[in-house]
């Protein structure tokens, strides 16, 4: 991935993970654009994450600019604003990768809880049609982990019909310091949207601060 022309809008990049990832991706070198319903608070933001690891590389814009102006995007918007998310920036992304981080969380945290449909990615690539990739990834890891300095014994399961896009989303993923599997098609984001309840049950049930996941092979 060509780092120097590749910008990153990050859709809720004001939260807990987008700002996480905002981090980690501008001190690779990438550009980054922190996308919010409001530019103000995506400026501040942007502001505040430059101060904070002495960047230049983000920067603050409305969902609507942000989604212009990048060459990929990534959800990281709660569930129950995704759908209203997409429906902003849809005419925006035709022809890029929007990564989907999105757990379709419902009620009860520790159960698992899917949409209608399957996942929230497979709701994504539906209604984006096939000129938008979606690519899927990132459920199973918390944000204080992707935005700390220590190692992360974890790892990323990435799932998504263009073979190339997940591959793309992969090198992405390895910048941010962990290991990523291509998990296959995007209806697979059922698999690891499900198991983010599984973990936060593990969590809970075990006192565990945060369990993650590894694909073994013998
Ligand atoms: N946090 C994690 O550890 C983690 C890990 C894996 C996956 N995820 C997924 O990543 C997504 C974001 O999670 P998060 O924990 O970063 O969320 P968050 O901090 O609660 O929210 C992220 C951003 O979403 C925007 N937003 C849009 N509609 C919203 C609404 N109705 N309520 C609150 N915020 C709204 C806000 O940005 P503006 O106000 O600036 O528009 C907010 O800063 C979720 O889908 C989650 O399942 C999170």
């Amino acid at each position: 991935m060509n780092k120097e022309k590749t910008t990153i809008a990050i859709l809720g990049g004001t939260g807990a993970l987008g700002s996480a990832l905002a981090k980690k991706w501008a001190q690779n070198g990438y550009t980054v654009i922190v996308g919010s319903r409001k530019k103000e608070k995506a400026e501040t933001t942007a502001i505040e994450l430059n101060k904070e690891i002495g960047s230049e590389l983000i920067k603050g814009l409305d969902l609507i600019e942000a989604s212009k102006n990048c060459n990929l995007a990534v959800m990281a918007v709660p569930y129950s604003s995704h759908q209203m998310t997409l429906d902003a920036v849809k005419n925006n992304l035709i022809g890029k990768i929007i990564i989907d981080t999105t757990v379709p969380l419902q009620g009860n945290v520790t159960k698992v809880s899917l949409p209608e449909k399957g996942s929230a990615a497979l709701e994504a690539q539906i209604f984006l049609g096939d000129k938008v990739k979606v690519v899927s990834a990132l459920q199973n890891i918390g944000s204080h982990l992707i935005g700390s300095d220590k190692n992360i014994d974890a790892e990323v399961l990435v799932t998504g019909n263009d073979r190339e896009a997940v591959q793309l989303v992969r090198e992405l993923i390895n910048d941010l310091g962990l290991t990523s599997w291509d998990a296959g098609c995007i209806e697979n984001s059922a698999a690891a949207e499900a198991l983010t309840s599984i973990l936060i049950f593990i969590n809970k049930r075990h006192k565990l601060k945060s369990s993650g996941i590894k694909i073994t092979s013998h």
